[in-house]
């Protein structure tokens, strides 16, 4: 059997803020074409692992590759040539809320693609139908919108540019789980209508379940254990198994405030 291809591999990553230490020998392989979910209570480290890939956050020592361009320590040239690879969707959706839904949509595509405002436009409108947003809605400003409406934009920008790979960041955290589980199916149809390496961070583990090929667990500042999604009820990891289970008892020490 040959290899997979590797779109992101990160290799004993490190990252601190002053004592505190979030990766720690952080390992990590997304393979091309797959859509791995990387789970973890809160806290552990998840938004900052995203953060070293895009470049948002510096790592203390390490290597992050995306299409084998090391991004780790890389400059700004280097970090625009593989961000602009990328579609993410944000935790709170980040729409600009002095324009429309479609104009938002709109500006991402013309801010990877040298295509005109109207063609641009047709762009959006049609990424938008694809998460079931209709043309009424398109003209809407984001404050008019409700949360899972919102969603739905984010997701439609994050797709706007044919990006070869999508990241989510939580996009179930704040919704019902009605909603939630419409942009789940949203996710899993716009990966496969994309082909796109999806790399989504999140809490929720039936989220994970629905969207994931693999999932990975973050503990400690490392993954503790990787699998495809139809093992992890079989496997024997005693954090796994108390995270999947949401149990109080277990191995994981959970953070108390002072
Ligand atoms: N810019 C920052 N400065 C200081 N501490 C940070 C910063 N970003 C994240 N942290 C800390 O790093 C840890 C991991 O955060 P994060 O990756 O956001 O967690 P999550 O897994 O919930 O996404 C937390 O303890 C958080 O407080
Ligand atoms: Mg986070």
């Amino acid at each position: 059997m040959s290899e997979p291809q590797i779109k992101i591999r990160m290799r004993d990553v490190h990252k601190r803020f002053g004592a505190k230490v979030v990766l720690d020998g952080f390992d990590l392989d997304v393979r091309a074409g797959e859509s791995l979910v990387v789970i973890g209570g809160s806290g552990v480290g998840k938004s900052v692992m995203l953060k070293c890939i895009l470049g948002i956050l510096s790592p203390d020592s390490g290597s992050i590759t995306v299409d084998g361009i090391e991004v780790a320590g890389a400059g700004s040239t280097e970090h625009e040539a593989v961000n602009a690879k990328i579609g993410m969707l944000f935790q709170g959706a980040a729409l600009f809320d002095s324009m429309t839904v479609v104009e938002n949509v709109a500006f991402s595509v013309t801010a990877r693609h040298n295509v005109g405002r109207r063609a641009a436009r047709e762009i959006a409108l049609q990424k938008l139908a694809m998460v079931g947003l209709k043309p009424d809605v398109a003209e809407r400003y984001p404050s008019e919108l409700s949360g899972g409406m919102k969603k739905r934009a984010g997701l439609a920008r994050a797709i706007a540019a044919d990006p070869e790979i999508l990241f989510f960041d939580e996009p179930t955290t704040g919704l019902d789980p009605l909603m939630g589980d419409i942009i789940n199916d949203l996710i899993v149809h716009c990966v496969e209508e994309t082909g796109a390496t999806a790399l989504t961070i999140t809490h929720d583990m039936h989220s994970a379940r629905k969207i994931a090929d693999r999932i990975a667990m973050i503990y400690n500042g490392k993954i503790i254990w990787i699998g495809n999604v139809d093992e992890i009820d079989r496997a024997a990891d005693p954090y796994l198994d108390q995270f999947i289970h949401g149990r109080t008892e277990g191995p994981i020490k959970m953070a108390v405030r002072r």
